[in-house]
């Protein structure tokens, strides 16, 4: 049975992907990658892998469906001439690819047999980098567009990761100007449903390079529109957990659990 395997490369290039993404790397026929890879393609020319890098078929300010199509289409014609094809993806294979989702789908239509492993995403990153642990107030971790369709109930009393704000109500790629039809108004109509205009928010990019250094600019939801300015296709909004009020505190629980 013909195969594809996605790996997820991690945040940091090569030195992120796992023992196992590696032996499916020097196994596979042809191994094709989107974004950018820091060292993958020296390493696949070293080791005399085939290889090719798919990321010119995500146009600029091309629309987002005509890209997934272009790289599907790609993949299933790599997948005829060769048995057993890998493609490297940035970050986490499971978070926010889209095309990862539709191979799996097309996987069972056309009966090929489909695997994903696991990288270091850029929401281990960024937890890394603002030294969090997500169970301590918890976390939100939701794409910009379905929080404004669904209107879903906010949390405040957890941490927010909000990806994808680089294309608020945008469905086409502009990743050389973000900011430019990028509708936040929405998202800032949305945030002040559940917070006061004055509540600090952040942008937040981790490090992609081993220099430890993430990008990390405050703003409040006011000054939305200006903090955006300043966005990319590597940043996220990060709200920081506010603390319960007192009256929500379940003393009960705790008396019942001898905690007070
Ligand atoms: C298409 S998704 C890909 C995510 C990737 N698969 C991962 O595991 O991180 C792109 C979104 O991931 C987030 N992202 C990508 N790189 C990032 C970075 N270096 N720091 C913070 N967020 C990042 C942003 O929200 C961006 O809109």
């Amino acid at each position: 049975m013909k195969k594809i395997s996605v790996i997820g490369s991690g945040m940091t290039g090569i030195s992120q992907i796992t023992k196992d993404g590696f032996e499916v790397i020097n196994n596979s026929k042809i191994v094709l990658w989107i974004g950018s890879i820091l060292g993958l393609s020296d390493y696949l020319l070293e080791k005399n892998i085939s290889c090719e890098n798919l990321s010119h078929l995500y146009k600029d300010g091309g629309f987002d469906v005509d890209n997934y199509v272009r790289i599907i289409d790609c993949l299933m014609t790599n997948l005829h001439s060769y048995s057993n094809i890998c493609l490297v993806v940035p970050g986490h294979p499971r978070v926010g690819v889209t095309i990862v989702q539709l191979l799996q789908q097309r996987s069972k239509e056309d009966g090929f047999e489909f695997r994903c492993y696991p990288g270091i995403s850029s929401f281990d990153a960024m937890i890394n980098d603002l030294g969090i642990d997500p169970l301590e107030e918890g976390v939100g971790i939701v794409d910009a567009n379905r929080l404004i369709i669904y209107d879903y109930a906010m949390e405040p009393c957890v941490n927010y990761f909000i990806y994808h704000v680089c294309s608020v109500g945008n469905a086409n790629t502009d990743y050389s100007s973000p900011h430019k039809n990028n509708k936040i108004s929405y998202l800032k109509n949305k945030l002040l449903k559940h917070y006061a205009p004055e509540n600090k928010i952040f942008l937040l990019s981790a490090s992609v390079d081993n220099s430890g250094e993430p990008d990390k600019i405050e703003g409040s939801i006011n000054n939305l529109d200006e903090l955006f300015l300043n966005i990319t296709y590597r940043h996220t909004l990060y709200i920081p957990a506010l603390l319960p009020s007192k009256d929500r505190v379940n003393f009960e629980f705790l008396n019942e659990i001898g905690a007070i």
